[in-house]
């Protein structure tokens, strides 16, 4: 089975991830994780802590010669802005109580940590509960990606809007992926990523933040992955869950998603026909390539919306938890639009999902043993 877990604050000395269950046989080194962290920590309008840190990963564990051996793969990212941190951040007692945060911050995790823990410093909260964690997830992300590319199942994500700013210009194939990747903010849409930019200016002049949606396409996947046979072997809702979980995620869409809900059933599903070669083929996607749980042979297609950041540099008003009088919220270097970002986590977190699927189906303990598994699995259709 393939898990993982991440440990590691935003301000400490750095985040682990330990990712169990990879078979033995992939090809990986710290440089295509790398390439990954690089894409999670660009995007216009990302704050302060992207020129200081230029993430990069350790593997600790489970690779040699640049092979995966069966063992657990132990990744270490080093938090570079530590040092500026370690008087506040420091693992080991010191004996002087740094001064405590006392101003939540609406919409982010301060409030409900604080309470939920009975600290009096909500920096034990904003630590962990910070999106810095994603670039632990990124990486566990590169290790999927990578397994799943020996299959030819590839991933991409575009960023639909931001703000108020929209693009319909969808993904169609791999080689939009390059178009994207050329983008400031991610966005297929020459002139969509053009107004985006602008959009996160204005909004950061104005000491406000924005958000946005964004799409991870999954091409090359095997139909019959994940199971309609119980709730929790569904594809869609582990996918949804999954991408839920990137912090400040409040909306994801299997598909055509809520659009359907206004539809004609006659509009809405995906008919099938023959090909000349006798194959079934369907001229649609709107069911995002799952249906009843399950992958169908046609792209995986999921979207998700972004709520705009809780940190503001013209802070919202709030109540000081220590001398209970009204404040204003704790301001902290902070990005002001995240979504071509969390995009990239979105990628990371759908490969792992699909990986985890991949592996249940055609699970071996090598790639040689899956390949196999696959192969017949493809024969006997
Ligand atoms: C890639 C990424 C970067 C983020 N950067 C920030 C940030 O700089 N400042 C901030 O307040 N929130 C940021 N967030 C959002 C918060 O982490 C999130 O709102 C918070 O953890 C509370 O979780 P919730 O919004 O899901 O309730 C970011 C989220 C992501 C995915």
């Amino acid at each position: 089975m393939f898990r993982f877990l991440t440990a590691g604050e935003s301000h400490g000395p750095g985040l682990t991830a330990i990712v169990d269950g990879v078979p033995a046989g992939i090809s990986i080194s710290a440089k295509d994780i790398n390439v990954e962290l690089k894409r999670r920590q660009g995007g216009f309008g990302r704050g302060g802590r992207m020129d200081i840190e230029s993430d990069a990963a350790e593997i600790l564990g489970g690779v040699r010669e640049g092979m995966t051996i069966g063992s657990p793969v132990s990744i270490l990212i080093r938090n570079k802005d530590y040092k500026n941190w370690q008087d506040r951040m420091s693992v080991e007692a010191t004996g002087k109580k740094p001064e405590p945060i006392t101003t939540p911050r609406p919409g982010h995790a301060d409030m409900a940590g604080y309470l939920k823990y009975g600290f009096d410093d909500i920096r034990n909260v904003i630590e962990r509960a910070s999106a810095r964690e994603t670039a632990a997830r990124t990486a566990v992300g590169a290790v999927a990606k990578k397994m799943l590319t020996i299959f030819d199942i590839r991933l991409a994500s575009n960023v639909l809007s931001i703000g108020d700013v929209k693009t319909e210009s969808v993904i169609n194939d791999m080689e939009d992926a390059k178009i994207i990747n050329g983008s400031q903010v991610r966005c297929i849409n020459e002139k969509a990523s053009k107004r985006m930019v602008e959009a996160i200016k204005k909004a950061k002049e104005e000491g406000d933040t924005l958000g946005g949606v964004f799409e991870i396409v999954v091409f090359g996947l095997p139909p019959g992955l994940g199971s309609y046979t119980q709730w929790d072997m569904r594809l869609d809702s582990r996918l949804a869950g999954a991408v839920m979980s990137i912090p400040a995620i409040k909306g994801v869409a299997i598909g055509d998603g809520f659009a359907v809900s206004e539809k004609k059933g006659s509009q809405v599903h995906d008919e099938m026909s023959l090909t000349r070669d006798k194959r079934i083929k369907r001229t649609t996607n709107r069911a995002g390539g799952l249906e009843g749980g399950v992958t169908n042979g046609e792209p995986v297609r999921v979207t998700a919306a972004m709520k705009p950041i809780p940190t503001l540099k013209k802070p919202l008003h709030t109540v000081d938890v220590k001398s209970t009088k009204e404040a204003l919220a704790l301001k902290e270097r902070s990005d002001v639009c995240a979504v071509p970002s969390a995009a990239v986590v979105g990628e990371a977190v759908v490969a792992i999902e699909v990986a985890k699927a991949f592996l249940e189906k055609f699970g071996g303990d090598s790639i040689k043993e899956i390949e196999r598994n696959l192969s017949s699995y493809k024969e006997g259709m």
